[in-house]
């Protein structure tokens, strides 16, 4: 019966639904309108369903002039679930978050009723949410068979991690390749089949569980060397070495060796909690705590008190106080070149500095105040007025707006975490 689904995927006469129209969601809809599919995005957030159907996209990877052409091509987005009936593929990629350091699964639950309530033969459900391995199988599919219909008999269920980079120019959704997999190998088919139209490659692996354990070790590795240079940077500096020259030499290496960089910290929606879900699984299977895990949370949680304590003794080296001091922040973003400032360490060293009573202002080309979540402090527009005006600069995000030269002309002290002003003339310290 899977052919006959692999058969609609390839003609394009696949009706889609991509649950959850967030930095994830979004794109895949996106693509998938692009490539032909009948698309519905189904989405609670009634904000967010306003802005997309006027055109306006709140994630920059999908810019209006894409969701345009998509609503143009008949994309709809609703929050009604009587619209969702008769899918022929159905996506989740809703929030994931911890809650009290346990996986909040809520999300993926309530988006997996509401995919029951309109399942019918035949059809096709990927979850694309960060998870745990063993979600598809433990909870997705038990939730969809309360339909009455079977999974691997009447309807076909899979796993595919989302790999998205939002900002990086080179990699996108569609020439980055794309691990799939399914309950049993004609569901792991359809989800080939179905992701086969919309990315350049895609990279099928044996079990959901699987699935769900390639994206948390893509996303541990990453958390755990972070933690590494972040501690290294500490200690580097306690030994009189200079952590960022050393890092340029390692990464000559071209072999073994791969480039990770300190800063203040980790966030958005993967570093900070990913691993978490790894750890949580392994704690409650075997009974041991996954120690990689731990410790990296341990040392990339620390790093925005790290960075606030250097900013506290490189203004007490200018006979200053935090009290009183006016602070401009570089970047509220949790990484370069996106607007996401969810978990970002940006805004723990806002909070911490603002309690010890510095006036605290940041700036952030990609950070909107309209419509989304209040920043935790006021914003500025970078550039030589806001340097000028600040007795102390910090560099938090490496955005390529940031220009070094015109910081180093304006402003009076700088501590840059990222490393940006290394090669300049400045009055200040690198992290
Ligand atoms: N943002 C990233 O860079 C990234 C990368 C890889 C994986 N992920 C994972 O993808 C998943 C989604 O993340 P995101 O960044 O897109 O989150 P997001 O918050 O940007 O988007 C999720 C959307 O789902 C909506 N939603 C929640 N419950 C719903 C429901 N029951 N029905 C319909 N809509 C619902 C929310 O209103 C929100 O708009 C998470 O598991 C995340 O860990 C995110």
């Amino acid at each position: 019966m899977s052919e006959r689904l692999i058969g609609r995927i390839e003609d394009r006469s696949a009706r889609v639904v991509v649950v959850g129209q967030g930095y994830v969601g979004l794109p895949v809809a996106m693509r998938a309108s692009e490539v032909g599919f009948g698309v519905v995005g189904f989405e609670l957030d009634r904000k967010r369903v306003a802005a997309l159907r006027a055109g306006t996209s709140f994630v920059e990877d999908v810019d209006d002039d894409r969701l345009r052409a998509a609503l143009d091509r008949g994309y709809t987005v609703t929050d009604d679930a009587a619209d969702l009936v008769g899918f022929d593929a159905a996506v989740i990629s809703v929030p994931t978050p911890l809650r009290d350091g346990s996986p909040d699964l809520s999300f993926v639950e309530s988006a997996t009723r509401v995919l029951a309530g309109a399942l019918a033969p035949g059809a096709l459900v990927i979850l694309e949410s960060t998870t745990y391995p063993g979600t598809t199988e433990e909870l997705v599919r038990p939730i969809l068979e309360e339909s009455g219909l079977v999974a691997g008999t009447d309807f076909w269920l899979g796993y595919s991690p989302e790999r998205i980079d939002p900002g990086n120019p080179r990699w996108s959704f569609e020439n980055t390749p794309k691990v799939v997999s399914g309950i049993d190998a004609k569901s792991c088919a359809a989800v080939e089949a179905f992701y086969g139209a919309l990315v350049d490659k895609v990279v099928a692996v044996g079990s959901t569980a699987e699935g769900e354990l390639v994206k948390l070790l893509e996303n541990t590795f990453r958390h755990v060397n972070i933690a590494l240079v972040n501690e290294l940077a500490m200690f580097a500096r306690d030994l009189g070495v200079d952590i960022w020259s050393a890092i340029d030499a390692a990464s000559t290496k071209p072999f073994g060796y791969m480039r990770f960089t300190p800063g203040p910290g980790v966030g958005g929606h993967c570093l900070p909690i990913d691993p978490s879900y790894l750890s949580w699984r392994v704690r409650r299977q075997s009974g041991h705590p996954f120690r990689f895990v731990e410790l990296a949370n341990d040392v990339n949680e620390h790093m925005p008190d790290y960075v606030v304590t250097r900013i506290a003794a490189l203004l007490n080296r200018h006979r200053r106080a935090v009290n009183g001091t006016k602070i401009l922040l570089l970047g509220l973003a949790y990484k370069a070149g996106t607007s996401d400032w969810r978990e970002s360490p940006s805004i723990t060293v806002a909070d911490r500095l603002a309690a010890l009573g510095a006036t605290v202002t940041a700036a952030d080309p990609y950070v909107s105040t309209a419509g989304g979540p209040t920043p935790p402090c006021a914003m500025v527009p970078f550039g030589a007025e806001a340097l000028a005006d600040a007795d102390l600069t910090v560099l938090l995000v490496d955005h390529p707006e940031f220009d070094a030269a015109t910081i180093c002309e304006h402003a009076a002290l700088v501590f840059d975490t990222k490393g940006v002003l290394r090669s300049s003339s400045f009055s200040g310290e690198v992290l």
